[in-house]
């Protein structure tokens, strides 16, 4: 652990709660530290660490009661030892230091290996016990409904991985347990779902039992269903089908993904599935950002791995993968799995759009060109590695530069058009059997802007399509 003698200005020093393990500062101590301070007494040196997110800010690891002792004394600055902690808990590390000169009390033992345990579940107990001077039995004791409720969590989550056929090896690595945690999951799994189903067969709402359980609603939704085919499914989750190839909806379904930029509406998800897949098989979403699809895929009975540049903890079912173009123009697939997909559901962020909105590295940040071509790289991958009979669902739009200019004077340069989407589609094997317009609902223009746009003459676009395509022979 790495360190540095220092001396700093004491007003730069904090005392954070979250990381300090005692009740509070006891005022006789810090009382009697002022006394040999000003006696002339050397203490050593104080211990902090760098503030999380400030660059000229230090919390107290250790000497709280110095400190309070220093200030009270007047002193402007104090030697410390800056400590750099390369991952060990700061909570427990301020804990261990503590007990140095005095015990914890029962409640301040109990409530530091709560709050590190609860902020960190892979912390081990006996890791705890060292740190607050416990015995790991004790920490057991401490920590027993925490435990109960994160390993419920987990079970939780474990369940939906599963149901959503990610291999069991994939959901070990992402909910990172080794192997023989994970064996003392997986025989629960069966008798997960039952008191949910006594719930719903006693009337409760989906949403009620989602509630109660901690589940999510699609996972709810998907115990709930269990039995219909699409058509019931359609008709208990309130979507009306649509029997032509127009798919208007004006709103997300909020049951269905996360908020998130680009979020796009569960129902247009359920068609491309209804007409283009059948129960049980696997969907396969790239770029899923707030995860409408494997939601969707749980209400509907479709299997799903989906992947996003970004980490989401709280979704697991979304497995983090960067799809990079490397210097020889390749990309790379993020599983190797004799399992192949039966279709794509391919939703990338539209070029230029939101750009600032997603992580530095997305594409939407490419240039024109660069956007292209990633997207024909990636169109030429996913053929090789899907069966011949998979289906690509590629959702997207024109883009036209018309922020500011009249219909009439769009240069069309520096645009890209669904026509520039089927050409790279076809030159990378594929062929388009459908396109379906499913366009975004312009309710969220206000007046003012399309006024603005009226009077200039500027033809803004809602229109967003959804380009089915096989492979081409
Ligand atoms: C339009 S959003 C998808 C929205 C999603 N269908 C939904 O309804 O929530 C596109 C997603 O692509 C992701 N993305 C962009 N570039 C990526 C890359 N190179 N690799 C992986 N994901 C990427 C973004 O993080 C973003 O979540």
């Amino acid at each position: 652990m790495k360190q540095e003698l220092s001396q700093i200005p004491i007003t730069s020093i904090i005392l954070d709660e979250a990381i300090y393990p005692r009740k509070g500062i006891d005022h006789k101590r810090v009382g009697i530290f002022a006394e040999n301070i000003r006696d002339g007494f050397k203490f050593d040196p104080i211990e902090v660490e760098l503030a999380p997110e400030t660059s000229d800010t230090y919390r107290l690891l250790d000497g709280a009661h110095r400190w309070s002792a220093y200030k009270s004394t007047g002193k402007d600055s104090v030697k410390v030892f800056i400590k750099e902690l390369n991952g060990t808990d700061p909570l427990l590390y301020a804990a261990k230091k503590a007990i140095g000169p005095r015990q914890l009390t029962e409640e301040e033992a109990r409530e530091t290996a709560r709050r590190a345990y609860k902020k960190n579940p892979k912390l081990n107990p006996v890791e705890i016990g060292k740190a607050i001077g416990r015995a790991r039995r004790t920490v057991d004791n401490y920590i027993a409904d925490l435990r109960a409720a994160t390993q419920m969590g987990m079970d939780i989550k474990v369940f939906r991985m599963n149901r959503l056929g990610i291999p069991q090896d994939r959901i070990a690595k992402r909910l990172g347990l080794a192997r023989t945690s994970f064996q003392y999951h997986l025989p629960k799994m069966a008798a997960l779902p039952n008191s949910a189903n006594t719930d719903l067969s006693q009337g409760f709402t989906v949403s009620q039992v989602a509630q109660k359980h901690g589940w999510t609603d699609p996972m709810v939704w998907s115990l709930a269903l269990e039995g219909k085919d699409d058509q019931e499914r359609f008709k208990e989750l309130g979507w009306g089908l649509r029997t032509w190839d127009q798919w208007d909806f004006n709103a997300c379904d909020e049951r269905f993904g996360d908020d998130w930029p680009g979020r796009i509406p569960a129902q247009l998800i359920a068609h491309i599935l209804f007409y283009f897949s059948r129960p049980g098989d696997l969907v396969l979403d790239p770029m899923a950002g707030g995860g409408v699809t494997p939601d969707t895929c749980l209400a509907l009975d479709r299997r799903c791995w989906s992947f996003d540049i970004k980490e989401r903890s709280r979704r697991p079912e979304i497995e983090p993968h960067t799809w990079t173009l490397s210097s020889n123009g390749l990309l790379t697939w993020p599983v190797s799995s004799k399992t192949k997909p039966d279709l794509i559901i391919f939703d990338p962020p539209y070029f230029s759009k939101k750009a600032n909105d997603y992580d530095e590295k997305s594409i939407s940040g490419f240039s024109q060109d660069k956007y292209l071509e990633f997207l024909e790289a990636f169109f030429v991958l996913v053929k090789h590695h899907v069966k011949k009979t998979t289906k690509l669902a590629f959702i997207n739009a024109d883009w036209r530069d018309f922020q500011n200019t009249p219909a009439s004077e769009e240069a069309g340069k520096g645009g890209i058009l669904i026509d520039d989407y089927l050409e790279i589609l076809k030159r990378a094997g594929w062929q388009r059997t459908h396109i379906i317009q499913a366009p975004m609902s312009s309710q969220r223009f206000n007046a003012i802007v399309v006024s603005a746009m009226q009077k200039k003459r500027i033809l803004g676009v809602t229109s967003r399509y959804v380009i089915v395509l096989k492979q081409s022979k």
